[in-house]
């Protein structure tokens, strides 16, 4: 297991631009004409800090991502937290909490060697790193740039599969320029199995493969690259091993018995260029050297390196211009924080279609699925909304997933299964689809998929499925001391698994109503209620020897039906933080949890409305809660459930900007391909989906109006904003009406996106009426009486 994974943690609790604008890129109503998305879009927010994430060049959703790696916490390549520079590599993940993510086969560039002897290069991993200038950094959307101590500018940028690299060497007065370019088989988390490399001496090209391991999962996968140069005349190539180059060889062959740290590869050695610069076309693929280099050929037979950063640009902005927001008011900073989390909802996952060499099929492929215990939350609800085209190509790939493997994936990366972390949450994420009639989907396979989730248990459920069915099935709940013949598992987190397989069956439920599978419809509904079974009444809790004078909790339960016991504070900031990680070390609670299905009957065991308050408000308040893993995001909304939906709003600026920000540290967490950004979006849109059902908690926006255009029928939705106030006094709704109707229930559902229309809401500085009372309040399995 990775000492670090997708997001580690567990909390507590229970355990008008309307259609005229809108295709013409977001517009401020000041200043519609230069108005430029792209300038709010600053990729190097959360770079730092254990953020993760990735702040190089790279299309939506594309597999080439080119960024320099620094040496450290490098789980994307480059951290803005570090000094060195070791290459600059063509793939990577964004946001991972697991272990760094591919990088396989980086370049290296050097001005010349010390008194022109190839020997006097540095070359391995170890040797050659080089000081980045803190201030060099230049990241914007398709581009990204970083100068060297040694005397390199390096930029980049990408198309779909394939980046080019332009290197601009300084002329040192002593000595003429002679670059030497180095491709080195290695990747980020030194996983190499076993690899090789050539260079073609009349071209300079190398091709180079591997095996490699994945960053959260089990398996090997393959992967292959071509570099070829322009810019300057060839005047040597060779292989060089470790600190060892030799002009006389051509090829290098790494079996599996060589060390996975070994640094060796291939190089080229060019005459001075021309433009004091030498650009390296480097194609990517997963399937041969052969298409790696037809790759690079068909997406950049030119090398034009500005004409690759403006369409990249293009289609950055093209994937933007479906939201529009007036932004009079709002500070800069805060459309940055919008601009730059939308960015990062559309970075993975990556489209991989014709690179997978697993399966044949007409399906589309998606990859980086990374991981759906953290996406279902708020990255798909959102792509949902502004790229349902997007999402119903990665549904169709799950489904696909499903059909070549057996199981939907849970988490997945480089053609890899990942782990699981609780419960089988691709069923959230297709019953979201559903319920939101995303197009072009199988849903009987689909359907199929999510029951054999609920049915039958894999061989190993750490990579797919469920454990402990079995149990789940006779007692309903997934006992501490769980006998499960059936399967093999990490047996820890019990509490969290049987909350988040009623959650699971809650949402195959949906599914089988929809699908009028009436007889599988109350048995799932009826699985969903089991969350209650790890309920205990009189249990209490402390913090540091005081009551907290909350009554009832989460406990893990023996087979026989006697508790067991947690300190319900365990692995919460406050107490052992780091104790319930995904390992064999864990506890029975992962990062936090509870019935997001079932809140009428949640209120009600915690006393009513009132004490479910103010212990909802005692987890925001005592430091509990940690906002940077992802079941973090919905409590801040749940204060709806209660008939207090202006707490929510209030809630929700506590954490906006306080801890999400323009800052390179300016998310809570780790980003986990964008859960941060999308949670911030969602928020900031005023509309809080429930991810796995026909429910938006409404909010005000933090913009006076926003609008989503559906980019599949052209239909746009509008939140506008009454008595907006950009200092966020007036933040409660006092009234609203949707399609100038009045409108009370403090919720709405999709056919406001699916149908386009207005919801307005009028806001004042005092919560109201609106919304509180039990007949405005959100559909619970349970009701709130
Ligand atoms: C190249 O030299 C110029 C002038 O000395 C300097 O300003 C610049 O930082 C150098 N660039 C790199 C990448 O070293
Ligand atoms: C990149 O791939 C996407 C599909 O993922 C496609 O829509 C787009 O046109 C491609 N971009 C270019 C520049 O080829
Ligand atoms: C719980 O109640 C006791 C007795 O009234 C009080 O001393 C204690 O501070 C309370 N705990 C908290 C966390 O407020
Ligand atoms: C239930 O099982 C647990 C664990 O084996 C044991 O400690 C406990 O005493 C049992 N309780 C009863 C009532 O048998
Ligand atoms: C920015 O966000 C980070 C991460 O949440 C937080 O630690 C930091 O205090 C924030 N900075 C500011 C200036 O608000």
């Amino acid at each position: 297991m990775p000492p670090q994974h997708p997001s580690l943690r567990m909390g507590f609790f229970c355990g008008i631009l309307t259609a005229l604008y809108a295709s013409n890129a977001i517009a401020t109503k000041d200043s519609s004409d230069d108005f430029d998305v792209l300038k709010y879009v600053d990729p190097l927010i959360g770079t730092a800090n254990g953020g993760h994430v990735f702040a190089g060049a790279t299309l939506p959703f594309g597999m080439a991502k080119a960024v320099a790696d620094t040496t450290g916490e490098n789980q994307a390549g480059f951290a803005y937290d570090t000094k060195v520079v070791t290459g600059f590599s063509h793939m990577h993940d964004s946001g991972t909490g697991g272990s760094p993510s591919m990088g396989n086969f980086p370049i290296f560039a050097q001005g010349n060697c010390p008194h022109d002897d190839i020997k006097q290069c540095k070359w391995q991993q170890s040797d050659r790193g080089a000081v980045w200038d803190r201030k060099s950094p230049e990241a914007r959307p398709g581009y990204f740039s970083i100068s060297l101590a040694n005397g390199v500018h390096a930029e980049m940028t990408t198309t779909n599969r394939s980046a080019l690299y332009r290197f601009t060497f300084n002329e040192t007065s002593s000595q003429p320029l002679s670059p030497v370019v180095l491709l080195d088989l290695m990747d980020l988390p030194r996983s190499r199995r076993s690899g090789s490399a050539d260079v073609d001496r009349l071209t300079g090209r190398f091709t180079g493969s591997g095996t490699f391991s994945p960053s959260f999962g089990i398996g090997s996968y393959k992967s292959y690259v071509c570099v070829d140069f322009k810019g300057a005349e060839l005047r040597d190539t060779g292989i060089w091993e470790r600190n060892q180059p030799d002009i006389s060889r051509r090829t290098l062959n790494l079996g599996s018995d060589t060390s996975s740290i070994l640094s060796a590869g291939a190089f080229a050695r060019f005459h001075a260029p021309k433009d004091s610069n030498i650009l390296a076309r480097v194609g990517v693929s997963f399937m041969s050297v052969h298409q790696a280099c037809s790759n690079a050929e068909q997406e950049q037979p030119d090398f034009d390196f500005e004409g690759t950063v403006s369409a990249a640009e293009f289609a950055w902005r093209k994937k933007l211009d479906v939201i529009s927001v007036d932004a009079h008011g709002v500070s800069p900073d805060l459309q940055t924080v919008f601009w730059s989390g939308a960015y990062r909802t559309f970075i993975s996952p990556q489209d991989y279609t014709g690179e997978n060499p697993l399966w044949k099929s007409d399906e589309p492929y998606y990859d980086s699925y990374y991981c759906i215990w953290d996406s279902f939350r708020s990255i798909h609800p959102l792509l949902t909304l502004v790229d349902p085209f997007s999402q119903s190509l990665m549904m169709r790939s799950l489904v696909d997933t499903y059909r070549q493997e057996g199981y939907l994936p849970d988490c997945r990366m480089s053609l890899c299964k990942g782990f699981t972390q609780g419960g089988s949450n691709a069923d959230v994420v297709m019953a979201d689809a559903y319920l939101k009639k995303v197009p072009g989907i199988d849903w009987g396979t689909a359907y199929e998929a999510v029951v054999k989730d609920a049915e039958v248990e894999p061989k190993n459920w750490d990579v797919e499925g469920r454990g402990g069915l079995r149990s789940w099935k006779s007692l309903g709940y997934i006992p501490l001391d769980d006998y499960d013949p059936d399967g093999q598992g990490t047996h820890t987190r019990s509490i969290s698994r049987t909350v988040e397989y009623a959650y699971n069956d809650f949402c195959i439920a949906e599914m089988a109503h929809g699908m009028g599978h009436q007889a599988d419809y109350e048995k799932y509904t009826k699985r969903s209620g089991n969350w209650v079974h790890m309920f205990k009444p009189d249990q209490k809790s402390s913090i540091k020897g005081v009551d907290t004078n909350f009554t009832g909790f989460l406990q893990p339960r023996y087979t026989n039906g006697t508790w067991g016991y947690q300190d319900p504070i365990l692995c919460s900031p406050l107490l052992d933080f780091t104790g319930c990680y995904l390992n064999p070390g864990g506890h029975e609670t992962y990062e936090g949890t509870m019935p997001p299905h079932d809140m009428g009957a949640l209120i009600k065991t915690l006393g009513g409305a009132k004490s479910f308050t103010s212990r909802l408000s005692y987890l925001h308040d005592s430091g509990l809660l940690y906002m940077g893993d992802e079941q973090a995001f919905l409590p801040i909304y749940q204060f709806h459930y209660s008939g207090r939906p202006g707490l929510s709003a209030k809630q929700s600026h506590f954490y906006i900007p306080s801890q999400f920000n323009t800052t390179v540290n300016g998310i809570a967490g780790n980003d986990d391909s964008g859960a941060m950004g999308s949670f911030v979006v969602l928020s900031m849109m005023g509309l809080w989906p429930v991810p796995g059902q026909d429910v938006y908690l409404i909010t005000p926006p933090y913009f006076k109006e926003v609008s989503i255009r559906n980019a599949l029928t052209g239909k746009v939705a509008t939140i506008r904003n009454i008595n907006f106030d950009p200092s966020y006094e007036s933040i409660y709704i006092q009234s609203a009406k949707w399609n100038d109707k009045p409108w009370t229930k403090n919720w709405i559902t999709h056919d406001f996106f699916a149908d386009g229309g207005v919801l307005e809401l009028v806001l004042g500085p005092k919560e109201s009426e609106w919304g509180t009372h039990i007949q405005d309040l959100p559909p619970s399995l349970s009701d709130y009486h």
